[in-house]
């Protein structure tokens, strides 16, 4: 794809964001650069493990983990990075198809169940995944309304305990499939709950549940004429378990650079795709034993200099970072001091520090990154990145940098 394009994309959705968000807290820099190299490594790597080109689901799902749906599906179709688009609900896709997006879109999770959704489903001819026979008649009988076939995708829970249908009663729904004039199934799918984890249990518990969908895959190809696409690999999967990959894979969090740290993860070299900063919006000198903050948590030791962040808890920055954590002013390690409030928090900095100097709150490469937020607040980088860039307050800013 050429530059020409690229640059279209990022001025569109970069002056979409400037409209929303006029006076922003704090920017979200998303590399689209980074995402597609990332992108490509997982790709390239799986394709070589399974001896094929495999088809590319990307999930775009939680706003893009943070990096913002639109713009983010949008570069992917463009550069063609991917065959289909990943989301969680039927309002994710709705604003793909309000985006004109043409990439299949598969809904991934089950969302409410009304009539206008599913009205809206089948007439965008968005695809969903099924874990039961109720929304299965539902989509049936919209398609004969609506003289459409409707593509589904099965999802069979392996042992995820989440959404999907039993191994047990695969076959029965499988049998009732087969029989409905306007369901089409074009997947079936499985999700792993510790294809992420490195450990002896992780590894036997995800091979036994690949085990199932490989010899489920061969009773269901036997019953059905044409080609079904059979997928389950998330990042974890895609990275490590050569015998999840079968036609499709759907890695998240590795394509937005936070794969677990181990074997191929390290090998590939995944970089984040987002950097969050904001500025120091005040400055304030305090004497000694002058307290900070709610709570009184931080008390000043000698004459300090407070300076103030204005992002929160309502921007998606945990509370439990409050004196437990460093961030980036001036390439320097600042601390978090006093209790982060729902829209401001208080740094410890220097006489040299100024107004509007910039604040790095989640970094690429310094000791902030969103994998080192997760670990002082006990969490998963997904839920970090998930979290503030969610935030309305704050503003995306695309750019396509090679570093
Ligand atoms: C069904 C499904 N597939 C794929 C993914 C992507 O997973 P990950 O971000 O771990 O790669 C998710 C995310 O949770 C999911 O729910």
């Amino acid at each position: 794809m050429d530059n020409e394009k690229i640059k279209h994309i990022i001025n569109y959705y970069n002056k979409k964001e400037e409209e929303r968000c006029p006076f922003p807290t704090g920017i979200i820099k998303v590399n689209l650069k980074t995402l597609e190299t990332n992108i490509k490594k997982i790709h390239n790597f799986a394709n070589k493990k399974a001896g094929k080109k495999l088809l590319f689901l990307l999930p775009v799902k939680g706003n893009a983990y943070g990096a913002g749906i639109t713009a983010v599906a949008k570069f992917a179709e463009h550069t063609n990075l991917c065959d289909y688009l990943g989301v969680a609900h039927l309002q994710e896709a709705y604003l793909l198809i309000q985006e004109k997006i043409k990439k299949p879109i598969l809904i991934l999770a089950q969302s409410p169940i009304t009539k206008s959704g599913i009205k809206y489903t089948v007439k965008h001819s968005i695809e969903h995944a099924v874990s039961d026979l109720n929304f299965l008649y539902k989509l049936d009988k919209e398609g004969q309304k609506q003289e459409k076939k409707v593509n589904i995708h099965l999802d069979i829970d392996t042992g995820m305990g989440r959404s999907g249908v039993l191994v047990d009663d695969v076959l029965s729904i499988i049998n009732k499939i087969k029989k409905l004039k306007y369901i089409h199934l074009k997947g079936v799918m499985t999700h792993f709950p510790v294809s992420d984890a490195n450990t002896k249990k992780a590894i036997k518990y995800t091979s036994q549940q690949i085990k199932k969908l490989v010899s489920l895959k061969t009773i269901i190809s036997q019953i059905f004429k044409h080609k079904i696409i059979f997928h389950s690999a998330n990042s974890g999967a895609a990275l490590e378990y050569p015998d999840s990959l079968f036609d499709m894979i759907r890695p998240g969090i590795a394509v937005y650079g936070y794969p677990e740290p181990y074997g191929n993860a390290l090998k590939l070299q995944f970089n984040p795709v987002m950097e969050i900063e904001s500025e120091i919006t005040l400055i304030k000198t305090y004497p000694p034993r002058h307290s900070i903050g709610y709570g009184r948590t931080y008390i000043t030791k000698n004459k300090e200099h407070i300076a103030i962040v204005p992002l929160g808890y309502g921007d998606g920055l945990n509370r439990k970072l409050s004196n437990n954590f460093y961030f980036v002013v001036n390439n320097k390690k600042v601390k978090s001091v006093g209790r982060i409030s729902m829209d401001q928090f208080c740094i410890k900095v220097n006489s040299k520090t100024k107004t509007g100097d910039k604040v790095l709150i989640v970094s690429r490469k310094h000791h902030n990154t969103a994998r080192q937020l997760a670990e002082a607040i006990d969490t998963i980088p997904n839920e970090v990145i998930c979290n503030l860039g969610n935030a309305t307050r704050l503003r995306h800013k695309y750019i396509y940098q090679t570093k």
